[in-house]
């Protein structure tokens, strides 16, 4: 089958980026994607993107119109659709059995309804949200129960993009993954969605595997990326306790090509709407199987990172002489990291919450994340100023909390001129030279080195 109509339901972070570089690279294909969410798809439609996200507005420009478009119709598109991308979100579940722990597959189970129902012919259904190990099995049975006499043909086509950077993950990936069943249908539509891929990606990153594996793997591949984070930031806890220098330890240890230098920045924790849920899920599932030992290993790298940002509260609380009731202090960032808007589990909601409770007067600073940040902290009593220097006049402390490379070229003597004194600075990313810092007059602490 040679593939005309591509249809993704699900418009957020993956779905609209990811349909706008396959349209983008496959003119001949026309690809609309579909949501619930009229506000939503209306943005897509717009200049004024629903996300932000560095360079996506041009990819949109070139196709939409042509051959990518936004609808609200999910009935008249599955019906005319040859693949079906299933890109909804996975959150964690919040309720019954496995709830804080096992993903919400509700959105899932609806969409393979929906495609069972509408369909009007044989088509190809593609896991792109992240799932459990095994899911294509449930949805294989979901899409082949009840009325329709079309068969589904079910992929996994896990994504790996990252925020910030999802274009260009796109466009040049590491690999693209490709996971079905190893019988004749299941080969046939490898080979098809392998097709699709082949229009810009070259076919020694294209690896396709058995449904398990590549299901399996974007749960892992989050997982070991989590986990080199809180490996990092647990040692970040010893080099202030030592003397030793985070940044150089993980110098040091990155220049051993077995290690290599990815994701060795030490941090207030990593945030982000999947590596928590991922983790959790992966920590769930290994639990179903008995897996207790395997379990309790995956869940550490959570734990680490809870204890990450608290220990970052705790130390600002401790440094400015246990207290920081009616002391305004500033957080410079709010998105779970930089050059995003978003801010899906970031720790600066969890930090901003408990100084909050510690009765300081916060101002909460960020280039793209304020409005979602409005939403987040509804009901506390929290100032928001995008400008970084009204936000931090007047105050005792500043925390920052994203790495923004507005933050990195910040004039902080004139920040320092209208602070209270003493002035303090807690860099939970690691941005600023603390010597420069220091020299101005700031307190300053950062993560995992000598204050
Ligand atoms: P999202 O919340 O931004 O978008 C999901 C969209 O699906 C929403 O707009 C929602 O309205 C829509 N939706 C839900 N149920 C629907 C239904 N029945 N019919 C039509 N639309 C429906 O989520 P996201 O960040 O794009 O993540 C989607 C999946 O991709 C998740 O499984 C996530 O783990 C995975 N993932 C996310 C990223 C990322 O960077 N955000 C990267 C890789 C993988
Ligand atoms: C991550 C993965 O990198 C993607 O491959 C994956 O597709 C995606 O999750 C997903 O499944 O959702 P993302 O969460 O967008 O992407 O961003 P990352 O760059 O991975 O950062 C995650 C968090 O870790 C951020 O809060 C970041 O600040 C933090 N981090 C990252 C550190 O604290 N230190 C580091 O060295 C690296």
């Amino acid at each position: 089958m040679s593939i005309k109509e591509i249809v993704c339901i699900g418009a957020g972070y993956v779905g609209g980026p990811t349909m706008s570089v396959i349209a983008e690279k496959c003119p001949h294909i026309n690809v609309t994607v579909v949501d619930l969410n009229e506000d939503r798809i209306k943005a897509w439609q717009t200049d004024d993107l629903p996300i932000y996200e560095p360079e996506l507005l041009d990819v949109v420009k070139v196709a939409r119109g042509r051959n990518l478009f936004f609808s609200t119709e999910i009935e008249k598109n599955i019906a005319k659709a040859d693949v079906v991308f299933v890109s909804v979100n996975t959150p964690t579940k919040t309720f019954g059995k496995g709830a804080g722990v096992a993903a919400n597959l509700e959105f899932i189970g609806k969409c393979a309804r929906s495609i069972r129902k509408y369909a009007k012919r044989d088509l190809i259904v593609v896991e792109k949200s992240t799932l459990p190990v095994r899911t294509a099995e449930a949805l294989e049975k979901i899409l082949h129960s009840g009325e329709s006499d079309y068969h589904f043909e079910v992929l996994s086509n896990p994504e790996f993009l990252a925020e910030g950077t999802a274009i260009n993950d796109l466009q040049n990936p590491d690999r693209v993954l490709i996971g079905g069943r190893e019988n004749e249908t299941g080969q046939k539509a490898i080979a098809d969605l392998v097709e699709i891929y082949s229009n810009w990606v070259s076919p020694e990153k294209i690896l396709t595997t058995n449904t398990w594996s590549s299901e399996l793997s974007k749960l892992v591949a989050n997982a070991f990326l989590a986990q080199r984070v809180s490996s990092i930031n647990s040692i970040s806890a010893l080099c202030e306790k030592t003397e030793a220098d985070i940044t150089e330890v993980s110098k040091a240890i990155s220049m051993d090509s077995r290690i290599g230098a990815k994701f060795l920045n030490a941090s207030v924790g990593f945030g982000g709407s999947c590596f928590k849920k991922d983790i959790l899920n992966l920590v769930y599932i290994c639990r179903h199987y008995g897996l207790n030992e395997v379990a309790d290993y995956w869940d550490q790298v959570v734990i680490m990172n809870d204890y990450q940002q608290t220990r970052f509260v705790d130390k600002i609380i401790a440094t400015m002489f246990n207290t920081v009731s009616d002391k305004k202090i500033t957080a410079l960032g709010f998105a779970f990291k930089a050059n995003t808007g978003d801010t899906r589990e970031s720790p600066a909601i969890i930090i901003v919450k408990q100084l909050v409770e510690e009765r300081a007067r916060v101002y909460v600073s960020d280039p793209k994340a304020l409005k979602q940040a409005k939403h987040d902290l509804d009901g506390l009593d929290v100032v928001l100023e995008e400008d970084p220097y009204e936000a931090c006049k007047g105050a005792d402390a500043v925390c920052i909390l994203t790495e923004w490379q507005a933050y990195k070229d910040l004039d902080y003597k004139k920040i320092y001129a209208n602070m209270n004194k003493p002035a303090f600075i807690f860099d939970g990313r690691n941005i600023i030279n603390p010597q420069e810092l220091y020299e101005i007059g700031f307190n300053v602490y950062p993560i995992g080195k000598a204050a």
